[in-house]
């Protein structure tokens, strides 16, 4: 049976700024399913973050209606938004945003106490193992590369077994070798655990290595063709 995790029914998100009415995605039909890799691209403004966030429960619908994990969050309050992300999904971001005054092992530690759950270290030092940073657990993010920056960043969100990994332009304040390296760490994520992975990128060579390519354009699903963005 297919596993459709993320269901999304003519979805729009308008910002109101001022006078300005923003209407960031339009009416977008959207599934997601168990085990997929997609990569969401487009140029700056099309919607990438908009559509990241909405779909991660960061962020609220306007109009439409979305299904995340068999929930209809298109009427959920922020207090409802908030459990469902905390429990099934993980988020990296272009900036790590590390808790510069705690080590690699704690800022890993840490959503496991804003999730309540048992702060077990060992899952923590194994993560961090996983994405290749045992000899670094006890570093402040200040003494780490900005490629092992984004290890702990990936390995934090991890550590509460989420069912979806959001990562938006994660390889974006990184070089070519490292944004790599990254990438196949979510790779490996994919293949090896299953784990379904949803993410934002202006790099299209790595881009091109998801499974699904998702293009936007003035906040709708476009094809390759239409999104000009390889003419
Ligand atoms: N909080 C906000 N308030 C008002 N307008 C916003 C807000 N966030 C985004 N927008 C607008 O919505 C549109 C889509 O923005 P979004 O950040 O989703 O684009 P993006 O594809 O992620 O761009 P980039 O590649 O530069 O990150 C843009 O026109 C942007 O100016
Ligand atoms: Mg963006």
């Amino acid at each position: 049976m297919v596993n459709i995790l993320i269901k999304a029914d003519r979805i729009s998100k308008i910002y109101t700024l001022f006078a300005e009415e923003i209407k960031a995605i339009k009416d977008l039909d959207l599934e997601i399913r168990q085990g997929e890799f997609i990569a969401i691209m487009g140029p700056s403004g099309s919607g990438k973050t908009t559509l990241l966030d909405i779909l991660g429960c960061l962020d609220k619908v306007s109009t439409g209606k979305l299904n995340v994990l068999d929930h209809d969050v298109s009427a959920f309050k922020e207090s409802s938004l908030v459990k469902i992300r905390r429990v099934n999904m993980g988020f990296v971001f272009q900036e790590f945003l590390l808790i510069p005054t705690l080590t690699a092992l704690e800022n890993v530690v840490l959503p496991l106490l804003f999730s309540g759950l048992p702060q077990e270290h060992s899952k923590a030092v194994s993560l961090l193992e996983r994405v290749g940073l045992g000899h670094r657990i006890n570093h402040l993010p200040r003494e780490l590369s900005g490629g092992e920056r984004q290890r702990v960043a990936i390995a934090r969100a991890l550590v509460t077994t989420p069912k979806i990994l959001f990562a938006d332009e994660p390889t974006g304040n990184l070089d070519t070798k490292s944004g790599q390296q990254i990438f196949d760490i979510f790779k490996e994520l994919n293949q090896k655990d299953d784990l379904t992975i949803v993410l934002t990128t202006h790099n299209y060579k790595l881009g091109l290595q998801a499974r699904r390519i998702m293009f936007l354009k003035d906040g709708c699903i476009v094809s390759r063709e239409e999104s000009s963005l390889f003419v």
